[in-house]
């Protein structure tokens, strides 16, 4: 009867696809299209990608399922679920609050790149970008980049375009409008990808990103790595937690984690193949950073017929794709400050909307008027990054494990992950159960300590 209210009082998603494709759309975004080919470019290509790849399938997926499986267990955001399914008193549930203290970070520095793809969406329809000139390409990159009015309005935009979507409560139009989006973004990237493969020095691109040189490997490139796996899959603070609290009870957790990681990672493989083979021919710089995509990607368009327009479309579905993985950032401190703080839903959006303001204008002006504000040699764009997905994510996956592995126990896991034994299999939930238990926590923690150089 209880869980009978519970159903009725709270949203959720509607159905087994609506479920998948929401989640696809939290891990498909910038982490994918901007993301993945920069740090690849920047930590020496395909050696990483393969640390990339170990790191998702022995740490990201069972995290993956552990939150989602917490998440529909208590059907509540991550700090209320966490005080929910722990013992009394124990303070697992600074789990959620370091959750909401990494999506702000992540938030801050992420709706900076929007800005530069809508940005880029005008610079791509008035064709001043379209070039396979480097230096025509990076100096209008640096020019937006260095120039503070523009970093700032443009990230307004966004923050005001994602309030106004929360605000109206319009997340299930967009998400519907993501599903039917997606495929195209998709096409739109095989596309790009077979441009990229005929021009002169493909070869070269893509023996960068599929044979290793592990000479480029080092613990912080190896910690890099683990962090982006964690960001892809958006695990780690408590997204996945709170999309897992709108599951039905009848969803098969981990099928549905396998396919989100595997669609994931298609997407990330099709931007490195469209990336790299032209990196290689224009002659950019493999290790340009967080300029790469938007300095490479107007070069392989300035190679096709009607480039200009399909350029457009590109940035317009990049900023859809991107949309998907904010509107699940904003949900965790959205959310929690609902349902934990009870304030009104709008209340909880102007809130986290006013203090993103704040904190993404420290990573907007971070290439102009704060360039020269760093710690730890990093501006705060670059700091926002690194501190949220290499410390606070791992972290947020190793006491996700341990709490399912040491204090929630396998019987409780493997009824809930397993619907009560109606999917699945009880050896599938052990294997899960184990990784979460010894291998997850423990490799994270090595990782993570070797890769901040504690010892
Ligand atoms: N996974 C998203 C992307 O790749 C980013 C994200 C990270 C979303 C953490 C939610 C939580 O763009």
């Amino acid at each position: 009867m209880e869980q009978q209210n519970q159903t009725i009082k709270r949203a959720g998603f509607s159905s087994g696809f609506g479920v998948l494709a929401a989640t696809l759309g939290s891990a498909v975004g910038l982490g994918n299209i901007w993301k993945f080919p920069y740090l690849t470019g920047a930590n020496g290509g395909a050696g990483f990608l393969l640390i990339y790849l170990l790191a998702t399938l022995l740490i990201g997926l069972p995290v993956m399922i552990a939150e989602i499986t917490l998440g529909r267990k208590a059907k509540a955001n991550p700090i209320t679920a966490l005080q929910t399914l722990a013992p009394k008193g124990q303070p697992w549930w600074l789990i959620g609050v370091s959750g909401m203290l990494a999506a702000f970070l992540i938030l801050s520095f992420y709706s900076e790149v929007v800005a530069w793809v809508f940005a880029y969406i005008l610079k791509a329809a008035d064709g001043t970008i379209l070039s396979s000139d480097p230096q025509v390409t990076e100096s209008a990159f640096n020019a937006l980049v260095a120039d503070p009015v523009q970093s700032l309005l443009w990230q307004w935009a966004v923050l005001a375009f994602i309030g106004g979507i929360l605000l109206m409560g319009v997340t299930k139009g967009i998400e519907g409008l993501t599903k039917r989006l997606m495929p195209l973004l998709f096409v739109l990237l095989l596309l790009l990808g077979a441009v990229s493969l005929s021009l002169d020095k493909a070869v070269e691109g893509l023996a960068f990103l599929f044979s290793p040189d592990f000479s480029k490997i080092s613990a912080s490139v190896v910690l890099t790595a683990m962090g982006l796996a964690f960001f892809k899959l958006s695990i780690g603070m408590g997204t996945m937690m709170t999309y897992g609290s709108y599951f039905g009870d009848d969803q098969n957790i981990p099928a549905t984690a396998l396919r989100v990681m595997a669609a994931d990672l298609c997407v990330s493989l099709l931007a490195g193949i469209a990336i790299f083979p032209a990196v290689f021919t224009f002659g950019f710089a493999p290790t340009a950073g967080p300029s790469l995509v938007f300095i490479t990607i107007p070069a392989v368009f300035s190679q096709i017929i009607m480039g200009q327009a399909l350029m457009v479309v590109f940035f317009v579905l990049t900023a859809v794709a991107a949309t998907g993985a904010m509107l699940s950032l904003m949900e965790v401190p959205v959310l929690i400050l609902h349902e934990r703080f009870g304030l009104p839903r709008p209340k909880a959006i102007m809130l986290t909307l006013a203090g993103l303001l704040l904190s993404g204008s420290v990573c907007a002006l971070s290439g102009s008027l704060l360039a020269d504000f760093r710690l730890w040699g990093l501006n705060m764009f670059n700091l926002f990054d690194v501190v949220s997905s290499n410390i606070l994510l791992p972290a947020g996956g190793i006491f996700l494990a341990l709490f399912v592995g040491w204090r929630w126990g396998f019987a409780q896991f493997k009824e809930a992950v397993t619907n009560q034994g109606r999917v699945g299999s009880a050896s599938l939930a052990r294997v899960i159960f184990l990784l979460l238990r010894y291998v997850s926590p423990v490799l994270i923690l090595i990782v993570m300590l070797q890769g901040l150089n504690v010892f």
